[in-house]
């Protein structure tokens, strides 16, 4: 069967990465949700999309020049802001307790492919063992050679690689560096390669998929997981194939 993860939430409908945005997303049907994560200068790992904290909230400059007190004081409603009044950035281990009160899956997406955030990988998996979330956590990043480093340091927590563009016998790629599963974007892969890569045992969660038309025919193609900003369009779609 084909799950749902909210895309940073409910990024369609409520501010994205915050707290607000991950429950509108298990309130509106998703199995699992979908975040972004960068370090802060404190060592701190918290939950934003971008590398600066600029387009998000009402501050500006790098995330990493940020202490994690100093980030929590920024208002991340973003452009949802009269709806939801203040939301704080969320650092990942809040996320990681809160989902201790349900049974969530999550994507954590390491955001290290544009800033090398030394040590992240592992600070990361330090977490997902505290709150004992290894089976129910899929990392991902664009960056493969992070992805690999992960696998290497915990191969029972899944990895999964993040892609554009088109990538030539994906299953075989990912497989060699020990990933279970490719994220690709919708836009860039054909129906023939998703099948060939559920074939050869490669879970296939295409990302950011949004429109109705194209939810329906990646669930009858079958796809592990569908990854979309608005999971109640994707909850009725995934009904109808039930
Ligand atoms: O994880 C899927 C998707 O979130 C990757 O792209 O830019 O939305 O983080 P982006
Ligand atoms: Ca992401």
């Amino acid at each position: 069967m084909t799950i749902i993860f909210g895309h940073r939430g409910a990024a369609g409908t409520f501010p994205e990465n915050t707290m607000v945005s991950f429950a509108a997303a298990a309130s509106l049907g998703a199995q699992g949700i979908e975040l972004d994560v960068q370090l802060a200068k404190d060592g701190t790992i918290v939950v934003i999309h971008d590398e600066t904290v600029s387009r998000t909230t009402n501050g500006k400059g790098a995330v990493r020049t940020y202490t994690y007190d100093e980030l929590a004081k920024l208002d991340a409603s973003y452009k949802f802001g009269k709806q939801v009044g203040f939301c704080p950035i969320p650092m990942l281990e809040q996320v990681l307790r809160w989902l201790c009160t349900n049974s969530l899956f999550i994507n954590i997406e390491l955001k290290n492919n544009k800033v090398p955030y030394h040590g992240l990988e592992e600070e990361v998996v330090t977490l997902i063992r505290k709150y004992e979330m290894e089976q129910r956590t899929i990392l991902s990043s664009f960056n493969h050679y992070s992805m690999a480093k992960c696998h290497q340091m915990a191969p029972d927590i899944e990895t999964a690689l993040l892609y554009k563009e088109g990538l030539h016998s994906p299953w075989a790629y990912a497989k060699k560096i020990g990933a279970k599963s490719i994220h690709p974007n919708y836009k860039y892969i054909s129906n023939a390669i998703i099948e060939l890569t559920l074939a050869n045992e490669v879970e296939v969660r295409p990302y950011t998929v949004n429109n109705e038309d194209v939810m329906r025919e990646l669930v009858s193609l079958g796809v592990s997981a569908i990854i979309t900003d608005y999971p109640e369009v994707a909850r009725q779609v995934q009904n109808m194939y039930k």
